[in-house]
């Protein structure tokens, strides 16, 4: 079952027009939301995320935050499995093409897919990753539906047998096609600064959050390209992969090839805050 424009129906008989805007120019934002044990993970950060990109984009929000609560606790209610995906897509609404903003209400999509945990092989390899040039627009701080550059740049990992593509904007490093990225470097910590060339990860403040209480050792500051190919660790971070080693960059072993302790250490915990999670041991 999904939810669209205020209904819940089943996913083959909804239907949007062709002159939605999100159709024609990809003009919406979007929201990706784990929901663990059937609870939704970190959902007040994921919608004040969802606030900035509308903010960002100049469309008002169709709802209060008790509104989404609402409609989101339906759509996972409606669909099975315990841990699930939640996906929110909002666009400007329907309208002839014209790149003036219409008078019109937005059009409202909710849909939920099963949440699978990264499988064992990676989490014990690690995955491979791929460099490429960031030539993404400059608000990349919004969660735009809008994703063809995205796409491009994941295809380059695809296309080269890798899991995800980082990208170098101006000698440094921003964040991956769908993910953030972390390194180790003399056993410190380091993540780049969010600004308007990354999107602010909800894993990202997790991940920080955990180092933090946990007295690792890390630094937020911005990180060279040529710190990324000598980095100890690469890792990669996002609310359906959670946190991952990137074992091989550009076909070079990252480090000793295999997850590092950084990264053992940070699964670990990650894993521990999700548990507390689920027994709804957080204020969520
Ligand atoms: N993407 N950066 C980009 C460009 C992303 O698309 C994502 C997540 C992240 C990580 O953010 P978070 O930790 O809040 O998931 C960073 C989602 C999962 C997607 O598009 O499917």
């Amino acid at each position: 079952m999904i939810f669209l424009n205020g209904q819940f129906v089943p996913i083959e008989q909804a239907c949007v027009s062709v002159l939605d805007r999100g159709f024609i120019f990809g003009d919406g934002v979007y929201e990706v939301i784990p929901v663990y044990s059937r609870r939704p993970f970190r959902l007040t950060e994921h919608l004040s995320r969802l606030q900035h990109s509308l903010d960002g984009i100049r469309l008002s929000n169709p709802y209060t935050v008790e509104q989404w609560c609402e409609l989101i606790a339906q759509i996972v209610e409606q669909n099975d499995g315990e841990d699930q995906s939640v996906y929110l897509h909002i666009t400007r609404g329907v309208a002839k093409r014209d790149h003036a903003f219409p008078d019109v209400s937005p059009t409202v999509f909710i849909m939920s897919n099963p949440l699978l945990p990264p499988s064992k092989v990676f989490l014990e390899a690690g995955v491979a990753a791929v460099t490429a040039s960031d030539n993404r627009w400059v608000r990349c701080d919004i969660k735009a539906i809008s994703l063809l550059p995205n796409v491009l740049l994941r295809q380059i990992a695809v296309d080269a047998g890798a899991a995800e593509t980082i990208m170098i904007r101006d000698g440094y490093l921003t964040e991956g096609a769908a993910s953030n990225i972390f390194i180790v470097q003399d056993q410190v910590l380091l993540a780049p600064p969010k600004s308007h060339y990354m999107l602010p990860g909800i894993t990202y403040d997790v991940v920080l959050e955990l180092a933090a209480e946990n007295h690792i050792i890390h630094e937020v500051r911005e990180i060279a390209e040529d710190e990324l190919f000598t980095a100890e660790e690469i890792m990669l971070t996002s609310s359906t992969r959670e946190i991952m080693a990137v074992t091989s960059l550009n076909g070079q072993p990252v480090g000793t090839g295999h997850p590092g302790t950084m990264f053992t250490q940070l699964h670990q915990l990650y894993q521990q805050y999700k548990a507390t999670h689920m027994r709804g041991g957080d204020d969520e």
